[in-house]
This record gives structure tokens, sequence and C-alpha cells, in this order.
């Protein structure tokens, strides 16, 4: 469907938990209170909201965390969505730390893409980055995921004197798996302090220096606000996301779904709508009251997010953890 700006609005990014098993400190800093499985949306509210978000021309479901593979189940629900009429792709975004034990469930399911999150190549970096992570483990995940046959992804925030040294070495793991690999540049959300970040301008300007042939990449990739570069005749692409720097509010398609129930219509606002109480009343199967509560969210959908590096200037702004509205 069509928000009041034209847009149309087709992907829901859905968190299916504020929880996590790495400490990632710009996301979810040691020391967090964990939200109690009581105020957490169950797998038969999510399915159903899937379900009427699909009869409103959501197409697109991301299933993103915390991490979702901490919660029981989860490939159950990823298989339960892929079930759903009208929904066409369903992707996840992982830390990647127990995907090995994953990976040919979701082959057998059909899961459409997998996104995985690397910040650096260094085994101590990574410890000191995610608080608690093995950078083996995340380098095993995508050795298996890009061997898999599913469309794979890594994401790779950058900082200034942190790992943009890295560039190079991350950027060619594109290269070498035949995958996408996308710097984000980090936004002023939760324990994120987005001056530590790299504008993708800079990011870029040194990708071109290393490969002098890259050129734009035109084809679609997925669902996000990437915008991808390739080198010809060579399989993989770098995607940069320019959260920050990028106007792509314009063109945005999507809508949030936080683990607690709230349909967020923009990650940079801390508005949005309980759907909690709509899941407790009755309903036959049309479930026509969610359906126009989820319509009315859609329409008001916030024009632009107001991020910049200084911080998030809105009277909304979101205070949220990362980890608490699902990237
Ligand atoms: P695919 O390419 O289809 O896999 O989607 P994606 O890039 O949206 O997925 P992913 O979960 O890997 O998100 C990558 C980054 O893009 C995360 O840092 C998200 O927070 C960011 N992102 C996704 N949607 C938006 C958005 O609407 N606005 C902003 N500013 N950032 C977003
Ligand atoms: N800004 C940009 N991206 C972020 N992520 C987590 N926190 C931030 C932030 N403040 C990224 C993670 C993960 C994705 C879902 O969101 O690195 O790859
Ligand atoms: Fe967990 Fe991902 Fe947040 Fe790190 S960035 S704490 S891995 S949800």
């Amino acid at each position: 469907m069509l928000d009041k700006y034209g847009r149309k609005i087709e992907y829901m990014r859905v968190s299916i938990t504020d929880r996590c098993d790495l400490r990632c400190r710009y996301c979810m800093p040691e020391g967090i209170k964990k939200v109690s499985m009581s105020q957490i949306l169950t797998y038969e509210e999510i399915v159903r909201i899937c379900r009427a978000a699909s009869e409103l021309g959501i197409s697109k479901i991301k299933i993103t965390g915390g991490e979702p593979f901490v919660r029981l189940g989860c490939t159950g629900l990823m298989r339960d969505i892929k079930a759903i009429d009208g929904i066409e792709e369903v992707t996840v975004t992982t830390n990647g730390q127990t995907l090995e034990k994953y990976i040919d469930e979701l082959r057998d399911i059909g899961i459409d893409g997998i996104n995985i999150s690397l910040d650096t190549l260094d085994p101590e970096r990574f410890e000191y980055i995610t608080g608690r992570g093995e950078l083996g483990k995340t380098l095993r995940a995508i050795e298996l995921a890009a061997g898999s046959g599913i469309k794979t992804k890594i994401n790779t925030l950058l900082q200034k004197e942190f790992n943009e040294d890295e560039i190079k070495d991350i950027a060619a793991l594109a290269f070498r798996y035949g995958i996408d690999v996308r710097f984000i540049e980090m936004m002023p959300v939760g324990a994120a302090d987005a001056e530590t970040g790299l504008s993708n301008t800079e990011v870029l300007k040194k990708l071109m220096e290393i490969w002098p042939d890259l050129e734009p990449d035109g084809s679609v990739h997925g669902n996000g606000p990437a915008v991808y570069y390739r080198r010809p005749g060579v399989k993989g692409s770098i995607g940069l996301i320019s959260a920050i720097h990028g106007k792509f509010c314009q063109y945005c398609n999507r809508v949030r779904l936080t683990s607690q129930g709230q349909l967020k219509p923009c990650l940079g606002f801390d508005t949005g709508t309980d759907l909690m109480p709509v899941l407790k009343r009755p309903h036959d199967e049309t479930d026509h009251e969610l359906k126009e509560v989820l319509r009315k969210a859609i329409i008001d959908k916030p024009k632009a997010h107001s991020f910049s590096n200084e911080g998030n200037a809105s009277d909304h702004a979101e205070q949220r953890l990362m980890s608490q509205i699902g990237g």
C-alpha cells in the first residue's frame, strides 16, 4: 500500500527478540535489562501480524533481533511466515555466532537471504567490539552461508580509529566469496555515537583507490537502502548504506515491528502504534480491526528521519537501543 507521501510500503522488519548473545558497544552495551517474555509478541501473534500486513501489500519480511537465533524455535516462525500467501521473501539478519547450527534448516525452509554482521577481522578487536563474541564463529558462518547458495551479505560498521584500516580486507571478502559486503554509516540511535562513524563518501573514495575499476551496480540486491558497486567480470559487490549522508527516506519502503508489538513507521522516531491491545481482543478470520490499525500506522509514516552526525534532532528522537528496535 501507499503511505501519505506516495511511497510504496512493501517491506516489514520484524524484531523477534531484544536479546542477544553479544554486547556490541553501539547496539547493546553490557548491563542492559532484558524485557520479560510476557511482554514479547508470541510467534502466533507475529504470524498474525505478518498475515494482516501481507493483505495490505507487505511482501518482504526481514527477521531481526537483537539476535534472532537466540529465540528458541525461530526457524519454525520463519517457515510459517514463508507459507503466508503474498509473502515473497523472508530474510534474516544475524551476528552469525550460532548460524552453523541452523544453516541446513534455513536452506530447507527456502530462506531468501542471510545478512551477517562483521566489523573486524582482528580477533582482539572483535572481542572488544562485541563484548563476548568469537571471530572464528562469524567467519565460519560467512563461509557456510556463502557456500549454501542462499544470498549472503556482510554488514560492516566502520568507526574512526578503530577499524577504518580494515576497509580493504573486509571489502575483499565480497570478491573472495562472490557475495555482498555493505558498509553502514553509524546512526545516532541508542548507545551509538554517530560522530565515531565514517562517512560513506570517504569509504567510496578509499575503495576507488584500491579498485579503480569499481563501477555502479544497478541490479536489485535486496529491499534495503544500500547502493552497490561492482568490478567488471568479478563476482561479488560492495554496498554502501549511507544512513546519515544519503537521503533515502523519499524512497523508503518499510515499517518495523518491535518484539514488544510496536509498529514503528520510521527508525528515527520513538513513535509508533502499540498493537498489543488489538491483539488481545477477539477477532474473526478477516482480522479487520488489526488491518485497519496497521493501515493507519503505515499511512502516517513520517516523511524523513532527522539524523545527523551530531545526533538525532527530532522531537521524538529514538532513544531506545538498536537491539530493541531491530536495526
Ligand atoms: P536487504 O538488503 O534486503 O537485506 O535489507 P537491509 O539492508 O534493510 O537489511 P539489514 O537488516 O542488513 O540492515 C542493514 C542496515 O541498514 C542496518 O544498519 C539497518 O539499520 C539499516 N537500515 C535498514 N532500513 C533502514 C531505514 O529505513 N533507515 C535507515 N536509516 N537505515 C536503515
Ligand atoms: N547504526 C547503524 N547500523 C547499526 N547496526 C547496529 N547498530 C547500528 C547503528 N547505530 C547494524 C548492525 C547490524 C544491522 C542490523 O544493524 O551492525 O548489521
Ligand atoms: Fe547483537 Fe547485532 Fe546488536 Fe551486536 S549489533 S549486540 S550482534 S544485535
